[in-house]
């Protein structure tokens, strides 16, 4: 007998990273999202690059459109489902490129809204929560919808090591709670679309 899986309605997830470097434990954290949402029946997470976009200025807006890279970041977040955010802490902060993307994906009409969301964070101490409850608050304007749980914070500094030296993950423990974070956003987003 052959088992038969319900297929789920796909949810494509958008995913976005604060960090520009190459070397990015956050950008480590959704390489690992990537190779774990294959796992997922529905879920497809798609990494969207915010290197290309220029520093927010609304003198670029002309009659209405916006610069070809933000034309082509806001279709694309226009064309996901839910966000995936990977998020370091900068003094305290969400970091300059990722509030940067934000700031162009919400002018006129506003791309974020009523799509859910979820945060996850490497970084120092606190593993980027500060950047996290900064980014909350930002996605009360923009109208973006948080999972509230699980959280996930890392601390990418304290032994035994947690990312290799080509900034991939490879705690196996991490990779769980990252998994449960995408399920949780998986629900959240069939939720918020009144498909479950
Ligand atoms: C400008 C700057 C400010 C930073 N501020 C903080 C901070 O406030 N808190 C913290 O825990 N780490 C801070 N860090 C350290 C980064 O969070 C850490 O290097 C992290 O690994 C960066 O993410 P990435 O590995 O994805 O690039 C800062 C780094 C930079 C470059």
């Amino acid at each position: 007998m052959v088992a038969v899986v319900a297929a789920k309605p796909l949810i494509r997830v958008a995913a976005l990273c604060g960090s520009l470097r190459k070397g990015s434990y956050n950008q480590g954290l959704l390489r690992s999202a990537i190779e774990l949402s294959k796992e997922i029946n529905g879920l497809h997470v798609e990494s969207v690059d915010i290197a290309t976009l220029p520093m927010l200025n609304t003198d670029l807006e002309v009659d209405g459109t916006y610069p070809s890279a933000v034309e082509a970041f806001r279709q694309k977040i226009k064309g996901a489902d839910s966000i995936l955010f990977a998020s370091p802490e900068y003094n305290f902060s969400v970091t300059a490129p990722l509030k940067n993307a934000i700031d162009w994906a919400s002018r006129p009409p506003n791309i974020w809204a009523d799509k859910a969301a979820a945060i996850v964070s490497a970084g120092g101490g606190f593993g980027g929560g500060r950047s996290q409850y900064h980014l909350r608050q930002t996605g009360v304007f923009v109208d973006l919808h948080f999972i509230n749980k699980p959280e996930f914070f890392l601390n990418a500094f304290q032994p035994p090591a947690k990312f290799d030296s080509d900034g991939n993950l490879i705690d196996a423990s991490a990779k769980e709670t990252l998994k449960e974070v995408l399920l949780s956003l998986q629900a959240y987003t069939l939720r918020l679309q009144g498909k479950n």
